[in-house]
């Protein structure tokens, strides 16, 4: 059983589609690998920096390839009158950034995600046990 489920968490990876011009679409895949729930830090390094760069400013490597382009993070608690708005990370992370009006966004629901990472009867513990920490890390690069 747990054999499985880590398999299924090791071949997970995101594909973010790219709208080009109008023709073409390029596909990023980034590989999804399980990093520690307890360690905030190694996993945004692993899932975020593709995207948000490992400083969080929003220039990581695939982020030249998005169509909308990653929010810069570190200016989180700047833009939410000087206190870092964790509630606010936390909910985007579990459920996602969807805006409806903008037909989605290239910002990926974690909380499905992490759910496919650990098997253990407190599953839904470890996907919060997860963001919080996640989102916790997020607070330590905010811009002074
Ligand atoms: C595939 C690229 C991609 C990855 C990977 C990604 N993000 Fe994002 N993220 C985005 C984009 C694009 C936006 C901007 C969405 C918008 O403005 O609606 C965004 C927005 C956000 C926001 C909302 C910022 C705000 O101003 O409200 C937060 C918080 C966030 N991301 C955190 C994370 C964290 C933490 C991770 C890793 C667990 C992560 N993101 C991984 C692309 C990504």
């Amino acid at each position: 059983m747990l054999k499985n489920l880590s398999l299924i968490a090791l071949a997970a990876a995101l594909a973010v589609g790219a709208g080009y011009a109008k023709q073409s679409t390029v596909k990023v895949v980034i590989p999804i690998t399980r990093t520690p729930a307890t360690n905030g830090q190694q996993m945004f390094v692993a899932y975020c920096a593709p995207c948000h760069g490992v400083d969080g400013r929003g220039q990581g490597p695939v982020a030249s390839a998005l169509k909308q382009q990653p929010a810069d993070l570190a200016l989180l608690s700047k833009s939410h009158g000087g206190r870092f708005p964790s509630n606010h990370v936390v909910a985007v992370l579990e459920f996602g950034d969807g805006n409806p009006a903008r037909g989605g966004t290239a910002m990926p629901v974690w909380g499905r995600l992490f759910g496919t990472m650990d098997q253990s009867p407190t599953q839904s513990n470890m996907v919060a046990m997860r963001i919080s920490n996640v989102s916790r890390y997020v607070e330590t690069l905010q811009a002074k």
